[in-house]
């Protein structure tokens, strides 16, 4: 994040707070349509045409450390594994043996020199998938190894990462993830390590949950405490990237920024964060704004100085989502990883923070849901704050193929002239 981009930031945030509607010329937006968070038809879309075709995180690098280390990963709906070769490139192949569909391998995790079925023993080179041995081939009739091989997915790493796409002719990860590195490149991802996670099976639509994040016009009303908001949705500074992506950067409160010994909102100055260890390079603003992002389609970081969460989204059914966050800080010194089992008072404590407000957050999403699946709820009217779920939305619609979405359903691509490039 360079200082131009912080300077932009800051000149966007005193424009939000000083203007008296949406900028001119923004455009109306019509009501979102429930069904596109209710109905069969659009999950089984979503299904057919969006999730096998987008970049979504799998796992991280340090998970597979040495050749023939591999992680299996299901939440796409398919069943995966990814695993380092002995050339060091990570892959992922579907973990389907090509005998009978029996999983390759079992576990969540482990090391194998060749990927050897557990039921036939069919068994597979780690590096290209190439099936190099099946017991009793003299009672295969016209056996063709070649098309016998794991089927390959997509794969990449960025941050310390591993993405995976279903798609074997997507965009490379990094032209995908495009100028949203700006905003993610400072936070050293790759030297961050998991302290701990948590997930709750929410009913409800993934989008619900995804929304949640996009947006802090619901902030005071749902985070204050002793009626003190930390942020002042006012300012908030969004920015839309190609793909879907997108930030928003939103100053403390007044009293927020008075508590931290800030002399006003954009008084952005070294904060000391001891007893927790800095991320070495992170802009001033990190420390005295919240600076979110969110990645395509499921995935919304709240950037900080000392790590951050990944809030991640993954559709069980058409109502029920699989909300997950890991958050990653730098391991204590001299150490490679956090022990989940005996972490720093400190971390105990942002731990539970930071739980809290997914607790907050999560109470509405159900009741939610079930509203839109009642007739009481015409539509989803958005407004201009709100308008990174409309680019979530827009660029479902892109993904899925504008033709493929019924038109009563379809977003008007109305913010395409807004997205950064
Ligand atoms: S199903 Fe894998 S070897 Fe038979
Ligand atoms: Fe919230």
């Amino acid at each position: 994040m360079d200082d131009l981009l912080v300077e932009r930031i800051r000149a966007d945030m005193a424009y939000e707070f000083q203007r008296t509607a949406p900028p001119e010329g923004f455009p109306a937006f019509h009501d979102i349509a429930t069904e596109r968070h209710t109905s069969d038809a659009f999950h089984d879309l979503e299904r057919e045409h969006l999730w096998s075709k987008t970049w979504v995180i799998a796992g991280r690098l340090e998970d597979v450390p040495n050749p023939g280390d591999y992680f299996t990963f299901d939440k796409l709906g398919v069943p995966l594994l990814v695993v380092r070769g002995t050339d060091d490139v990570v892959r992922c192949f579907y973990n389907t043996c090509q005998h009978r569909g029996a999983p390759v391998v079992r576990d969540e995790r482990g090391s194998a020199r060749r990927l050897r079925c557990q039921y036939h023993s069919w068994t597979y080179e780690v590096d290209g998938g190439t099936l190099v041995a099946v017991p009793d081939e003299r009672d295969f009739v016209d056996l063709d190894w070649e098309q016998r091989c794991l089927p390959r997915a997509s794969c990449d790493a960025y941050g310390g990462f591993v993405f995976v796409n279903l798609d074997l002719d997507a965009d490379p990860l990094v032209d995908w993830i495009g100028p949203l590195a700006e905003m993610l490149d400072p936070f050293r991802g790759s030297e961050l390590r998991e302290v701990y996670r948590e997930t709750r099976i929410v009913p409800c639509n993934w989008k619900v949950t995804a929304e949640a994040f996009l947006e802090v016009y619901h902030f005071k009303h749902i985070h204050s405490h002793g009626g003190v908001s930390v942020l002042d949705n006012r300012g908030a500074a969004m920015g839309l990237y190609p793909n879907g992506h997108s930030r928003m950067i939103t100053p403390f409160s007044a009293q927020h920024a008075a508590r931290m010994g800030m002399a006003d909102w954009d008084d952005w100055r070294p904060i000391d964060h001891r007893p927790f260890a800095s991320i070495t390079g992170v802009p001033n603003m990190a420390s005295c704004t919240s600076s979110a992002v969110s990645i395509f389609p499921n995935v919304i970081i709240p950037l900080g100085p000392i790590g951050f969460p990944i809030n991640v989204f993954w559709p069980i059914d058409k109502g029920t989502t699989l909300l997950e966050w890991i958050y990653y800080g730098l391991p204590p010194e001299g150490q490679d990883r956090f022990d989940p089992d005996d972490l720093p008072e400190h971390w105990k404590t942002r731990r539970d923070g930071y739980n809290s407000i997914m607790a907050e957050d999560e109470r509405n999403m159900a009741p939610m849901q079930r509203s839109m699946e009642s007739p009481a709820l015409r539509g989803i009217p958005i407004n201009y704050q709100e308008r990174r779920i409309w680019h979530l939305h827009e660029e479902i619609d892109r993904v899925i193929g504008v033709e493929n979405v019924p038109e009563k359903w379809r977003m008007s691509p109305v913010l395409q002239p807004y997205v950064e490039t």
